[in-house]
Parts: structure tokens; C-alpha cells; sequence
């Protein structure tokens, strides 16, 4: 047993939850990982350069599957669990999981989250932006700029060898002041060698809470931050889009991060 085990089996032992040592990557697999991460900041700088009001969603979504392929990697979305396109959209009400679609077309006032998931060399990658179409409301101005805040809030708040509920609390906090709620059943994820790994990320457990961040962790930092309720339904016809439940602004924004010995790194946003 070396230094590290005996440190996670007493922190274990004292209550909290530690990594299974499987979910700590190796110097060659976040290497490895680092690339995807590249390639997926640079799909989203592309379609940052491209999106424009009278675009189609289905249009984004050529713009993601093109590039993405062209550089030697595969869209993660594509044929995930069934899910049928390269990318997520989601739009307004939208919280997350938006279909591209030839007929939805942006429009001036819009807000939307697109969320680029890339797999490289088999390894993954996961973040989300949101942009404003041409002039918004207030309303959509703020909920966009908040939900920037609680994710760089959340990060600043992360350290290795605190909680993944540092995260949550200051996110949460940071909502609840502005008037806003944080979807609970939905949340963020491990990641770099699966698309969706161990753990859950909960943005509203409490401070000192939920997994210790140990270096060689990888997950997302990725709240949806709603208006209004906190609740959803889920689309019954293509069985993914999850719009907010009373019609209300959604907004989300992922950063896909690192635990290191010193900090938390950001590897795409
Ligand atoms: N990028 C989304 C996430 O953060 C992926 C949703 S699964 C998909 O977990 F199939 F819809 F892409
Ligand atoms: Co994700």
C-alpha cells in the first residue's frame, strides 16, 4: 500500500467519500486527454465565429460534426444512447439535451447553450458555452452573466483535497442570491475515458459534502441555472430535450476541469 491509499482508506474511514483509484487518471492518459480537450475548445471557438441570427441549429450542428472529423476526432453526441446528432443546442426554455433541427432558427433575442462533447484518440472531452443572438432582454442578459459567475465561482471554490460540495454550495449560493434555482436530478460528470463517468456532480449539495477532490480527477462543472422552478419535463416524442417546467430562462455553462496536486485546471470551456 502506498502513501496515497493509506491517505483515501483514512479519509474513508473518517465518513467521507474518496475515488475509486480508478477514476485517478495517469500522467499519459491526461496527456492524452489534454488533446481532446484542445481539439473540443477549438470546435467551439469555430462555431463561436459562426453562429449569427436566421442560422439553423441544424447548421451548428454541421459546423461541429465537419470540424471536428476534419481534425482526426468524432462528435461524442453522435449516436450516444441513441442520441441522434453531433451536438447539443438548447435554446431559451431549453435546460439541456436540444436536438439540432433544420427547422429551428435562431433569432435575435435568443439565448442559447451549445454543448461539444469530442472524443479523440478514445479519449474525451466535454464543455458548454452560451451565447446572446443579437440584442436580448435584461432577463436573458443576466440569467447568461450569473450562470458565467456561479461557474467560475464554483471553480475558484474547488481545491484538491476539499469537496465536490464546495462546488455546489458556491454555485448554489450564488443562484439563490440573483433569484434563480439549480436543477437537482441533473448534473455534472467524471470524464477522460468514458464519456459519462463516476462521479455524479450534484451544483446543490452542501459545502464539505459529496466526493474529496483528489489530483488525477476529472469532471465537469456544468450547472443549469433556471429562472423560475427548478423543475423539468422531458420531451415524450424524441425523449431528450428537457425544457424548464414553467416556461422559464434556462441557462447553462460547462467547464471540463483537472484536480492537480495545486490546483484545479481547466481543460476545456
Ligand atoms: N454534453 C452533455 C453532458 O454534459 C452530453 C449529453 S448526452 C448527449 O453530459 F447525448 F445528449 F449528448
Ligand atoms: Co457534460
Amino acid at each position: 500500500m502506498d502513501k496515497l491509499d493509506l491517505k483515501l482508506l483514512k479519509l474513508q474511514a473518517q465518513g467521507h467519500i474518496v475515488p475509486d483509484k480508478s477514476l485517478l487518471k495517469t500522467p499519459e492518459q491526461i496527456e492524452a486527454i489534454r488533446k481532446s480537450a484542445a481539439l473540443n475548445t477549438a470546435v467551439l471557438d469555430h462555431v463561436e465565429a459562426h453562429l449569427r441570427a436566421g442560422m439553423s441549429t441544424a447548421e451548428i450542428d454541421k459546423l461541429v460534426f465537419d470540424y471536428t472529423t476534419a481534425h482526426g476526432g468524432i462528435p461524442a453526441p453522435l449516436n450516444y444512447e441513441g442520441f441522434p446528432k453531433s451536438v447539443c443546442t438548447s435554446i431559451n426554455n431549453v435546460i439541456c439535451h436540444g436536438i439540432p433541427d433544420e427547422n429551428e432558427i435562431l433569432e435575435e433575442g435568443d439565448i442559447i447553450n451549445v454543448d461539444v462533447s469530442t472524443i479523440l484518440n478514445g479519449y474525451f472531452s466535454d464543455a458548454s458555452r452560451m451565447f446572446t443572438i443579437g440584442k436580448v432582454s435584461p432577463e436573458a442578459e443576466k440569467i447568461v452573466r450569473v450562470t458565467k459567475e456561479c461557474v467560475e465561482l464554483g471553480l475558484a471554490a474547488a481545491k484538491p483535497w476539499g469537496h465536490l460540495g464546495d462546488i455546489a454550495h458556491a454555485i448554489n449560493t450564488h443562484a439563490r442570491k440573483n433569484g434563480y434555482t439549480v436543477v437537482e436530478e441533473i448534473g455534472g460528470h467524471g470524464i477522460g475515458l468514458e464519456f459519462h463517468e463516476e462521479p455524479f456532480v450534484s451544483y446543490v449539495a452542501p459545502k464539505g459534502t459529496e466526493m474529496v477532490l483528489v489530483p488525477g480527477m476529472m469532471f465537469t462543472i456544468e450547472p443549469m441555472i433556471n429562472e423560475g422552478s427548478p423543475d423539468f419535463f422531458i420531451d415524450e416524442d424524441n425523449g431528450w430535450t428537457v425544457y424548464t417546467i414553467d416556461d422559464g430562462l434556462s441557462a447553462q455553462v460547462e467547464y471540463m476541469v483537472l484536480v492537480t496536486e495545486t490546483g484545479i485546471e481547466v481543460l476545456t470551456k
